[in-house]
């Protein structure tokens, strides 16, 4: 009798009295006891419709206990236009125009944690303004091959580089109260057999180089979701993997967010209801408009995995584990009260997408300074290349966009030098004059029947009395390009721009080579072309960022975030690695052993003394920056401690600029094989012309650890390391000595 009162009075406690709040609905109440409150009220139905999609970029919620749906979005360069309910295609809105900021291999390129807290915080306010809760970004899979189509989404070789620039994204990203998904969790570093790829790759080079970037979004960032990969690793697929998911990113690093299947990425309910997946998008599509049925119950962790648990072939402690964070997702973000609103094509959005675009543009190479254009009366400049006038906005996969506005490299010149110098146009080439994705089309006729003999003729021709020719080249967004699901088929421009090239070369001194790319290129005319510019792509006001830096009116100061080789077989995927790996032979699985472990790019570079056509790191300046000699506050340092490294830089020429002060470690004697150096720290200063500035960077045991994979342990060696500071992986200026005891 006693014992069913107590009942009575809790159950009676646990359901609110006539106009109380429920805990759920209190957002003054702690996150965590909100869950509780909710979890008590779902019934197992509205459990399992929580955890997979209901359309193509959506999810549920419950509607009967008023939790919103949650809308995800495309990512990571602008948001994507709006969908139909089920398909690819765009659903032909017409105020769902974006901006488009710099790819990420840009952002990375301005080594500026400013920027991608600028990047992460606008792109957030245009993913809130459009009601989305979870950008599908950013990407951060290791440049592993300059053939992956996918690299320009990612911010480029280096784990500490893309490791120190995400964070400031995601943070950016968050405080609009819209989740980064950090893409694609993890060893997803090819597109060709992107989902049949089964990844061999030792726990060193996972720990040290594919791991730190989803580390450091995860732990620094706080990021409250992440998507795993359509790759296999030790056999099961990125979605469903309990190494990666429930080892590691659950276990090992605490992560409490959403773990969201990449679209179709999920392929097996038990391993998507044990192995770590919580959310599962895109595994079929065209249910509701083409089935009898709708589609999206027969996803894994719907009807399937509802079965199982009436058949009592599985508990739900894993089911709750899932709502759990899809529900914490939920809290953080659409039921967040006090996010703000957001903002969409604001000024201060082209502002941002034009300073990153400015911040990253890398100058490769000047000789006699021919840049910047030194305009004046009667100067002539001709520009010359398809991607003077392509449109890269649309294009390349999921990232593609519908801008309101692109800024062409052509309208910025014809912009920037307006009645100061004549500026003229000719094709050169013919590259790929489509432009469409998923309905989204460009307006632009880009059709040229001429043979390649006349283009280059009529090039040749108009470049003899130029005062400067400018070559606008690299790749696009087409099919083997930069683009998703496919990878490059070779390091060469494509086309034949390197005869076009060539042939300006031969007829004008003062060539500027302007390669748009996401991606290093083969670059086989470098000697008879003085100037290079690596211009990425650039999003909405791509053309006013070029403009800004051959104009002179922005110096550079982007450096390069991955190496470009001479050659294709000099970079260590394509040397010693294993690229797209052996198809097995009794099934579709294509075995990739990454068998340059740890030494990936400059690493590897660095350790076979192999030169690169443009190192990582590298970037030039229209000024010249000098730098002191390095100092350390202490020669020893004890186990737990740190170290500060000084320097002095000061701008040694006529115009402020800004630099990028590199500081890399190298361990001079270790018990495993190390790389000749590997970059722990990094600083953009900006400077007047004569101004000094001393730059200091506290080393800790973290930046002079290596993996240690029989331990399963981050291990600070005793004995002597070297600080090595400079202004490119291969331009060192300075060095300091200091003992670990
Ligand atoms: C891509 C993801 C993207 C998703 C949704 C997938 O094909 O790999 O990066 O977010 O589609 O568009």
């Amino acid at each position: 009798m006693k014992i069913g009162v107590i009942f009575l009075a809790l159950a009676l406690a646990a359901i609110p009295a006539a106009g109380q709040t429920p805990v759920y609905l209190d957002s003054s109440a702690d996150i965590e006891d909100r869950i509780d409150d909710v979890m008590k009220r779902m019934t197992l139905e509205e459990k399992i419709a929580m955890i997979h999609a209901q359309s193509k970029f959506s999810s549920p919620g419950v509607k009967r206990l008023g939790i919103p749906e949650i809308w995800t979005t495309d990512g990571p360069h602008g948001i994507r236009p709006e969908v139909f309910w089920d398909e690819w295609n765009q659903a032909g809105w017409t105020n769902d125009s974006c901006v488009a900021f710099p790819a990420l291999t840009c952002l990375a390129a301005t080594w500026n944690e400013e920027m991608s807290l600028l990047y992460g915080k606008s792109i957030g306010e245009e993913a809130r303004y459009r009601k989305k809760d979870m950008l599908l970004g950013p990407g951060v899979n290791i440049y592993r091959t300059p053939l992956n189509g996918r690299n320009f989404e990612y911010m480029g070789e280096d784990p500490y580089l893309a490791a120190t620039m995400v964070v400031p994204y995601v943070k950016g990203v968050q405080s609009n109260g819209v989740a980064a998904c950090v893409k694609h969790y993890a060893l997803n570093n090819n597109e060709i057999n992107r989902h049949t790829s089964n990844v061999i790759v030792d726990d060193r080079a996972l720990y040290e180089i594919y791991l730190p970037a989803f580390k450091a979004a995860v732990i620094d960032g706080g990021a409250w979701s992440i998507m795993g990969s359509y790759n296999l690793y030790r056999d099961q697929h990125g979605c469903h993997n309990q190494y990666l998911l429930n080892d590691i990113l659950k276990g090992e690093w605490g992560f409490d967010g959403v773990v969201v299947s990449d679209w179709g990425g999920t392929h097996d309910t038990d391993e998507a209801i044990t192995n770590g997946l919580d959310m599962e998008f895109g595994t079929h599509t065209d249910g509701l408009s083409k089935g009898n049925k709708n589609e999206y119950d027969n996803y894994h962790l719907a009807s399937p995995y509802l079965a199982k648990i009436k058949a009592g072939e599985t508990g739900t402690d894993e089911l709750d584990d899932k709502v759990r964070r899809v529900l914490r997702l939920a809290f953080r973000t659409v039921m967040d009260k006090d996010r703000p609103f957001g903002s969409m094509v604001s000024e201060a959005h082209y502002e941002a997408a034009r300073k990153i675009g400015d911040e990253g543009i890398v100058l490769l190479k000047n000789d006699g300074d021919i840049l910047p254009i030194k305009a004046g009366n009667g100067c002539k400049i001709l520009a010359v290349g398809e991607n003077a006038i392509k449109m890269m906005t649309v294009g390349g996969g999921s990232s593609s966009l519908k801008v309101q506005h692109e800024i062409s490299p052509l309208e910025g010149l014809e912009a920037a030098f307006e009645g100061i110098a004549e500026v003229k146009y000719v094709r050169g080439y013919v590259g790929d004059v489509t432009g469409e994705y998923n309905g989204v089309t460009t307006g632009q006729s880009l059709a040229d029947n001429r043979s390649e003999e006349e283009l280059i003729a009529e090039a040749v021709d108009a470049a003899r009395d130029a005062d400067y020719v400018i070559f606008f080249g690299g790749l696009n967004k087409s099919h083997h390009q930069d683009c998703e699901n496919f990878d490059r088929k070779e390091l060469g421009l494509p086309y034949g721009q390197d005869k076009v090239i060539e042939a300006l070369a031969a007829v004008n001194g003062n060539l500027i080579v302007v390669n748009i790319s996401g991606n290093a290129v083969a670059m086989p005319w470098i000697d008879k072309v003085p100037a290079v510019v690596q211009a990425w792509f650039l999003g909405s006001e791509a053309g006013n960022s070029i403009a800004d830096i051959l104009s002179g009116s922005v110096n550079p100061s982007g450096k390069l975030p991955f190496t470009f080789p001479v050659a294709l077989e000099d970079s260590p995927a394509h040397s010693i690695g294993d690229y797209p790996g052996t198809k097995r032979e009794d099934m579709n699985i294509w075995d990739i052993e990454y068998k340059e472990g740890i030494f990936v790019g400059y690493r590897w570079f660095e350790n076979k003394k192999i030169k690169p056509l443009f190192a990582f790191g590298h970037g030039l300046s229209y000024t010249d920056f000098s730098y002191g000699k390095a100092t350390a506050d202490s020669r020893t340092v004890s186990d737990g401690g740190t170290v500060k490294i000084s320097v002095d830089v000061t701008n040694t020429g006529e115009r402020a600029g800004k630099e990028v002060v590199q500081l890399y470690i190298s361990d001079l004697k270790s018990a495993l094989p190390r790389p000749e150096k590997e970059l722990k720290g990094f600083r953009k200063i900006e400077l007047a012309p004569g101004e000094t500035s001393t730059v200091t960077f506290t080393v800790d045991m973290e930046d002079l650890s290596y993996f240690d994979p029989e331990k399963h342990e981050w291990i600070a060696e005793p004995g002597k390391f070297k600080a090595l500071i400079g202004s490119a992986s291969d331009d060192i200026r300075t060095e300091v000595n200091f003992e670990l005891k």
